[in-house]
């Protein structure tokens, strides 16, 4: 069974779902694993407060790229507000496969990107506008790709 999960999860990472860009989307974040350097952006276009379109960029591990790929699957066509709702466990159960300690921040890295896309379109997420701007500069931000 593990073994049947773990190709699910390579098949992912070879051909990831929704991977691409949209010009001009919505909602848009990069985020980046502090501790190996991985990526992932996340582009959201949004109407009529559903997730329209989903697509992201990045480069990492199996794991982090696996669960973009699944997580992009999940909120596309889902409302806004239920797709600030997911929870970390939601993306584990999506995965599929059981995740020490020291790979969370792979398996979650897109959950967070997602969330981060959401509070910078303008506190999506509930809660977001209490945080009194935490660092985030909002506006055009250069298209980086590495
Ligand atoms: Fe970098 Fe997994 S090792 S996100």
């Amino acid at each position: 069974m593990d073994d049947l999960y773990r190709d699910y999860i390579l098949e992912h990472y070879r051909h990831p779902h929704n991977f691409g860009i949209i010009e001009a989307p919505d909602a848009r974040y990069e985020g980046a694993n502090p501790l190996c350097g991985d990526r992932i952006t996340m582009m959201l276009g949004i109407r009529d407060g559903i997730v329209a379109e989903v697509a992201f960029t990045g480069r990492g591990c199996a794991i982090s790229q696996a669960s973009a790929s699944l997580l992009t699957d999940e909120i596309k066509g889902k409302p806004v507000d239920e797709v600030a709702k997911i929870t970390p466990a939601d993306v584990l159960d999506l995965l599929g496969i059981e995740i020490s300690p020291a790979r969370l921040k792979c398996a979650l890295l897109s959950l967070d990107t997602v969330s981060h896309a959401l509070e910078e379109r303008g506190g999506a997420a509930a809660g977001a506008a209490a945080d009194p701007g935490a660092g985030a500069v909002p506006g055009p931000v250069a298209s980086a790709e590495a």
